[in-house]
């Protein structure tokens, strides 16, 4: 069984078998841009912090990310992961036709719009880039929202080569959002933002 190399109070901890399988077929496909455990552990915890919940996943890959939001998913919550490479999908679609929560689509991000609102949207895809402000759009009132690949910076505005990082500082400031960001290793950083409830 293969175990973490992680930060304190994840060392030793079994990864979930369905992470540990799409590891493998990722690194199998050659496809390097899946989640590490360190973010992989919070995306479960935020799932299992919703249970019941409406979970959704733009750009799913070789569904690393995929298996860790389907770690922390109750009985009776729904998962909605989308990517746009058809061979990527279908392979992970395989992986969950034992389990009536998972709906794997094939096409673009907006394809989850009509599934929304989201009570957890890991987007990691679509839509982080192109359209951040329908990203926030798709969030049910205290939805969380959680976006990884950030480089940490020590200094505010957050700066990435040099230039202010304008896209984490438009979710960090969002006035819809409580939005923070956390260091999940010495090199990245995710940001994590949960949707304000309107009065
Ligand atoms: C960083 S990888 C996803 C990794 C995965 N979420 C994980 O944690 O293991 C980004 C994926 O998003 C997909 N993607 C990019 N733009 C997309 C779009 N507009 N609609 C759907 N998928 C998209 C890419 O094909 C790629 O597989």
């Amino acid at each position: 069984m293969r175990r973490e190399r992680g930060p304190v109070g994840q060392m030793g901890r079994a990864l979930p078998p369905r992470v540990v399988a799409a590891e493998r077929a990722a690194s199998a496909r050659g496809f390097t841009k899946s989640c590490l455990p360190e973010v992989g552990r919070l995306l479960a915890l935020a799932v299992a912090a919703k249970p019941g919940g409406v979970v959704a996943e733009s750009g799913m890959g070789a569904g690393v990310g995929t298996a860790w939001l389907h770690s922390g998913l109750g009985p009776g919550a729904r998962l909605f992961t989308v990517e746009r490479d058809e061979e990527l999908a279908r392979r992970v679609a395989d992986d969950y036709a034992d389990d009536e929560r998972v709906s794997v689509l094939i096409g673009d991000w907006r394809l989850l719009e009509r599934h929304a609102p989201f009570d957890v949207f890991f987007c990691d895809g679509g839509g982080k880039r192109d359209d951040p402000q329908a990203v926030i759009d798709l969030l049910a009132p205290g939805g969380l929202l959680l976006l990884d690949d950030f480089t940490p910076s020590p200094e505010w505005p957050p700066r990435f080569e040099g230039e202010v990082d304008e896209l984490r500082v438009f979710y960090l400031t969002h006035p819809d959002l409580d939005a923070t960001e956390v260091l999940t290793s010495p090199a990245g950083s995710v940001v994590i933002g949960a949707r304000r409830a309107r009065r």
